[in-house]
């Protein structure tokens, strides 16, 4: 039986991936820095990271096959992975690491290793294009990357998601870029990225050196505000309006014109066997949450500056 050790575990999308790869018999031990209550992972571990003497010491004491690791964020934390795991492989979750695509959606390729020496002080986005730079050129390490955009689901705390229901229950207009609002946007459900991780563990797959996206095909943020619309019963009435000239949280998606339209998953499809679900399971979960917690986005409190912008103050 196949030994994972999820770092992360009990974030957002370590919840989803613990729970599927125990729905495909992996023995999953969850991790982060804080203790949690007996009973709410089969086995998890406290520890922090960023500090190589316990993370040393708990890559001896669980002994995993596989380490999927959701809570790396510096590339000096590649180095002390590459140091100390010793199973079969090595599944770093990354972000959208992509430059600039203007509007084209982005395939693995598309990122290619940075030169040099890494800066110290880095921001998430530089990060994660380092820790990937510094597992390129790591050669012993067996590692394989997933890729996600912007995910959301139950319990999503950045909320982004609840920007738009909170709109849409409203009775709108909600603000777009017009310029990117009709494009694919990148976007994901948890669970499928929870899955896509599971994926990546599978050892009876040669995933080796590879990077793989995960997210929806094809959806647009139209297309999203349009499902949340169909979901709840309501009109999606929407003001597009140049993506410069949006207010601070109008549309936390974006999606921004000058970034990828989302990603290419034919790779992913190929190799890893990923599909995304439909959109209005997603939805549906996201929503039953939604409704119980009532989270309101940050920018929600600008909401008045919104409409009058489209003229329905
Ligand atoms: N959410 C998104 O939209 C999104 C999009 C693209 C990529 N990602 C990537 O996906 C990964 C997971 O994201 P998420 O949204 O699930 O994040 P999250 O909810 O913040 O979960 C991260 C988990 O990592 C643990 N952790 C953080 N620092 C740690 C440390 N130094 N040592 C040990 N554990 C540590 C935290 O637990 P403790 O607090 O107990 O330490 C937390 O449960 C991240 O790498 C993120 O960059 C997320």
């Amino acid at each position: 039986m196949t030994r994972a050790l999820v770092l992360g575990g009990a974030g957002f999308i370590g919840v989803a991936a613990c729970k599927e790869l125990m729905r495909r018999g992996v023995e999953t031990v969850a991790a982060g820095r804080k203790d949690r209550p007996y009973g709410t992972f089969t086995s998890y571990v406290a520890f922090d990271r960023t500090d190589e003497n316990q993370l040393k010491r708990a890559l001896e004491q669980v002994e995993p096959d596989v380490l999927l690791d959701l809570a790396c964020y510096q590339p000096q934390d590649i180095e002390a992975v590459a140091r100390h795991f010793k199973g079969a492989r090595y599944v770093f979750v990354s972000t959208g690491v992509y430059p600039d695509l203007k509007g084209r959606p982005a395939r693995e390729e598309d990122f290619v290793p940075l030169d040099g020496g890494a800066p110290a002080g880095l921001d998430y986005l530089n990060g994660k294009r380092w820790c990937e730079t510094m597992l390129s050129r790591e050669r012993d390490l067996p590692w394989t990357v997933i890729r996600p955009p912007a995910v959301f689901g139950p319990a999503d705390h950045t909320l982004r998601i609840a920007a738009y229901i909170q709109r849409v229950e409203d009775g709108g207009p909600l603000l777009v870029p017009v310029e990117s609002y009709e494009r694919q946007a990148g976007l994901a459900w948890v669970k499928d990225i929870g899955y896509a991780c599971a994926l990546a563990c599978d050892l009876r797959k040669d995933l080796a050196r590879k990077a793989y996206n995960a997210a929806f095909d094809g959806l647009s943020l139209k297309d999203l505000i349009q499902g949340i619309a169909s979901a709840t019963g309501r009109p999606a009435r929407l003001y597009p309006m140049p993506f410069a000239q949006l207010p601070d949280g109008a549309s936390p998606y974006g999606p921004d014109p000058r970034r990828s339209a989302g990603y290419s998953l034919e790779h992913s499809r190929m190799e890893l066997g990923f599909e995304p679900s439909a959109l209005e399971d997603a939805l549906a979960e996201t929503l039953a949450w939604f409704r119980v917690a009532r989270p309101s986005h940050p920018g929600y409190a600008n909401r008045t500056q919104e409409l009058a912008i489209a003229g329905a103050a």
